[in-house]
């Protein structure tokens, strides 16, 4: 079982097809690869290529299996355009295919170019991207034009391929039973083009390394100065205060011990190392943060030694091995802090620690897996990954949570406490409104989250948009400045709450820092529907289409239409409205 697993680890993480030296000889074949296709109002929503009606050359196949974890997680499956094409030998306007529309054929394609679908490919290693038609406005009714000719110019550089660009032409009217034929061209041409610098130009750092970007990096580092600077004043001005205090009525405490109005922070010493409620599953959450935490630092600084961008997929592979290898980490912070709170069950919460992430991730994925595989589209994860994903949870993060867990429980598992834990908890008095454990932890992620949600604006463009994100240096320090902001913000929470007499700051103080990512997913939110082109993008396109489907499906919109935001108002937020209506479309094509 062991071997097994080793060699899938090898096969999906290591392996390196001899496509991957990126040298050719002249007349060597140079593959095409087809990627996918999918609407460019949504990066995020791909098919396989093939699932619209191209037809392949003649040429033998030449299968494409998913090469790493990463790739294949990520839904890139490759398939062989069929094209031959030779390094540095020009191909003349050949015919790869000849294609007879049918009625179903037809009724892709003009779906396909009604909402801008385009294609993307690969050409030894580089994307390409191509439309699939136009529509053509200038005659009433309008004209839908597929491009059936492909031309590419490429450039090289000794033996390596440094530069691709795609023109389409050959426009053709579609209808039922139209014969199409599809041509390509190969024209190579000599490029000065450096091979390392060959991806600078996917690249577009007048957006990236725009003033804006380096300005709020600036912003959110004056912030942290200033935050520090504020809570070491604030605290160690109040501490000294409640010190000060405290001392003096110890001296009057000779009289009458402990009938003095104490107040404060004090008055809790009995109580704050009492074990949080359900400390199994607290300790679990630290350990996968500290977890979380070392990895997301690791592969950032992965990520701008290796510039991972120019190879698909290798981010998330990285990340994964990376989340494999760090597994002590969670074990021992997990288990040592269960240890210290008295926790006897520790099996079930290393398991509980080691799972906590992977299954939510897990879950999610699968979920949208399921709905992938429903509409057909490419990011359909093939089982293969699933059970390699599996057995990487099973037989490698699970074995190095052990180890984590022991050292851990042995080496920093005892409890000393600087005070003693009453044996009764004190009661909590009634506080004020403004020191409630739910309303200092939502206010505790609002600093954070204004340090960081620049940076996740560029993220999220990067992830809805055509940019590649290649700014890891950035994203470094954010990650620095937010542990930093959420440490103290985190303190000053804390304080709030003990001072209000309420012990329970652990879990306070957990939701306080994790509260950041109830606003980040907010504003993925906010960023989708208002944002994203894909949102009202189809809406005028599908009134019309409506009319002609079938009168159950326009039913079922209609009704979803009212659902989520009445039936007056039409054109504002018709975000969901376009997302339901085009799911329906494509059911009913
Ligand atoms: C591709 O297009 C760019 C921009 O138009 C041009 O600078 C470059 O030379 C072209 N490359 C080839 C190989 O034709």
């Amino acid at each position: 079982m062991r071997v097994l697993i080793s060699l899938l680890l090898f096969t999906s993480l290591l392996v390196e097809a001899d496509e991957h030296d990126h040298l050719y000889e002249v007349d060597e074949e140079v593959v095409l690869w087809m990627n996918t296709v999918g609407p460019y109002s949504n990066r995020q929503e791909t098919y396989t290529y093939f699932s619209l009606p191209f037809c392949k050359g003649e040429k033998k196949e030449i299968g494409h299996y998913h090469e790493t974890m990463g790739e294949s997680l990520l839904g890139v499956e490759l398939e062989f355009s069929g094209l031959d094409i030779k390094f540095r030998t020009n191909t003349k306007k050949t015919v790869v295919c000849e294609k007879k529309l049918t009625e179903t054929d037809y009724k892709t394609l003009l779906y396909a170019i009604q909402n801008s679908y385009y294609y993307q490919m690969y050409l030894d290693d580089m994307p390409i991207w191509g439309m699939v038609g136009e529509i053509d406005n200038t005659v009433n009714p309008p004209a839908y034009k597929l491009y059936t000719h492909k031309r590419l110019d490429i450039g090289y550089n000794d033996k390596q391929v440094v530069d691709v660009n795609l023109t389409t032409d050959g426009r053709v009217d579609i209808r039922p039973g139209a014969e199409l034929t599809f041509t390509y061209e190969v024209q190579w041409s000599k490029s000065e083009v450096d091979f390392t610098k060959r991806f600078d130009k996917y690249l577009d750092p007048s957006f990236f390394q725009h003033r804006i970007h380096w300005f709020s990096i600036f912003n959110s580092f004056m912030m942290v100065v200033f935050l520090v600077g504020l809570v070491w004043m604030i605290l160690v001005r109040t501490l000294r205060k409640d010190y000060a205090r405290y001392q003096k009525e110890d001296s009057l405490d000779d009289l009458d011990a402990d009938l003095g109005d104490e107040y404060g922070w004090k008055q809790v010493h009995g109580d704050v190392f009492r074990p949080p409620s359900m400390p199994l599953l607290f300790s679990s959450c630290i350990g996968a943060g500290y977890h979380v935490f070392t990895v997301a630092v690791i592969t950032t600084i992965l990520a701008i030694v290796g510039e991972f961008y120019t190879e698909r997929g290798s981010l998330l592979s990285a990340a994964i091995f990376v989340y494999a290898a760090c597994s002590p980490v969670n074990g021992y912070a997990g288990g040592s802090m269960y240890a210290r709170f008295g926790g006897r069950h520790w099996i079930k919460q290393m398991l509980l620690g080691a799972f906590l992430l992977p299954s939510m991730v897990c879950g999610v994925a699968f979920l949208i897996n399921f709905i992938a595989i429903y509409y057909h589209a490419s990011r359909a994860i093939p089982f293969t990954i699933m059970l390699a994903v599996s057995a990487i949870c099973l037989f490698v993060i699970l074995p190095l949570t052990l180890v984590g867990t022991v050292i851990g429980r042995n080496m920093a598992g005892s409890a000393d406490y600087p005070c003693r834990v009453n044996a009764v908890p004190r009661p909590i008095p009634d506080k004020k409104w403004f020191v409630q454990p739910w309303l200092i932890t939502l206010a505790g992620g609002v600093l954070p989250f204004g340090s960081i949600f620049i940076e996740m604006y560029f993220i999220f463009t990067s992830f809805w948009a055509y940019k590649i994100y290649y700014v890891y240096g950035f994203m470094l320090l954010v990650t620095i400045i937010l542990s930093i902001v959420t440490v103290c913000v985190t303190i000053v929470c804390s304080y709030f709450l003990l001072n209000a007499e309420d012990y329970r700051w652990r879990w306070t103080s957990f939701a306080c820092g994790a509260s950041t990512a109830f606003y980040v997913y907010m504003y993925s939110m906010y960023y989708f529907f208002f944002k994203t082109k894909y949102a009202c993008f189809y809406s005028k396109l599908l009134r019309k289409i409506g009319q002609k489907t079938k009168k159950k499906t326009k039913k079922k919109i209609d009704f979803l239409a009212v659902f989520f935001y009445g039936r007056k108002k039409k054109k504002k937020n018709c975000a969901f409205q376009s997302i339901f209506n085009h799911f329906m479309l494509k059911k009913s094509l």
